[in-house]
């Protein structure tokens, strides 16, 4: 089970995005039918509870915060197919239903990628008022692109293909890219709408940084350890596709350390903040114990 914490933000952000995506019957129904089985199939709604724990800590409102907790989420569902599509890790199943190129066919699917990432940057133009529109704008193309996730994404294909695996230092560079910029850039779209001064803003990033990695470190662990009917998508994945993780390169036990590691190190960023940063220390101890 998840946390509350997660749970409600989970269902204010599906509730903004079935208020403000287009119907599934919208021209052209098989790109809007598809691009509502991505976004309503599941998920945790992780990146959009971070969203609002960083906003909780600045003193933003939930309101104010939906386009931006909705955008992260599109650009992660967006990853997602493209992630699952034969050319990358050839996943059948997301979310306990077939991926998306498995329902509708590859080309659909790249395309709805392609459209939710649009989407995103839609969202946060026409709902966010113009100064956090172009804050928002900045950290969430930067994150979503060559510098953080689709960057990452490249070099975990190209590592895939080598023969000797990734050194401990490449791994983590990879990881941090893949899945920690998006993540990083979850809590700092929430804190740096409100006014924090540019050293707390620092030591949120700090902390967001630690938990980016620690989550990515806890996906593999549960990759080895999960059963494919908690984890909604094909156990031991990562193994099948000859893939260097935390797993391959420590072992079982002390990537577990590791993870809990790097979530202790996140947490210890937040000290100054007293009861305001609590939202985003549940969440981070749910990144590294989750069972999903
Ligand atoms: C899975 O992310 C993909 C990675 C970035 C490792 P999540 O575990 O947050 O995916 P959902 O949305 O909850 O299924
Ligand atoms: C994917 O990492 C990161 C993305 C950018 C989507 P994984 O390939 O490990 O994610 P899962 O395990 O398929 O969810
Ligand atoms: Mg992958
Ligand atoms: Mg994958
Ligand atoms: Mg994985």
């Amino acid at each position: 089970m998840h946390p509350e914490i997660v749970t409600s933000a989970a269902n204010r952000v599906q509730t903004y995005l079935d208020r403000v995506m287009p119907g599934a019957d919208a021209h052209p129904a098989t790109l809007h039918g598809a691009m509502r089985y991505t976004v309503f199939g599941g998920g945790k709604r992780l990146r959009p509870a971070l969203v609002y724990a960083g906003g909780r800590l600045a003193a933003v409102k939930p309101d104010a915060l939906d386009p931006a907790a909705a955008a992260v989420e599109l650009i992660h569902a967006y990853s997602l197919v493209h992630d699952d599509l034969p050319v990358m890790d050839d996943d059948d199943l997301r979310h306990g239903q077939p991926t998306v190129h498995v329902r509708f066919g590859e080309a659909t699917a790249v395309l709805v990628g392609d459209a939710l990432q649009a989407l995103a940057f839609e969202m946060i133009a026409s709902e966010a008022g113009p100064n956090v529109a172009q804050r928002w704008t900045q950290l969430l193309a930067n994150a979503a692109g060559a510098a953080g996730m689709v960057g990452g994404q490249v070099l975990d294909l190209a590592a895939e293909a080598r023969e000797e695996p990734l050194s401990s230092a490449d791994l983590e560079a990879m990881h941090r890219r893949k899945t920690g910029a998006l993540i990083r850039a979850s809590v700092m779209l929430g804190a740096s709408a409100g006014t924090l001064r540019d050293e707390e803003l620092e030591a949120v990033d700090a902390f967001a940084r630690d938990i980016g990695l620690a989550f990515q470190i806890h996906d593999d662990v549960l990759d080895v350890v999960g059963t494919t009917e908690e984890l909604g998508k094909p156990q031991g994945s990562d193994e099948r596709q000859g893939k260097t993780t935390y797993v391959t390169l420590l072992g079982l036990a002390t990537a577990k350390q590791e993870g809990q590691r790097r979530f202790e190190h996140a947490v210890a960023h937040l000290d100054a903040f007293g009861a305001r940063a609590d939202d985003l220390r549940e969440i981070a101890r749910y990144v590294v114990e989750r069972t999903s």
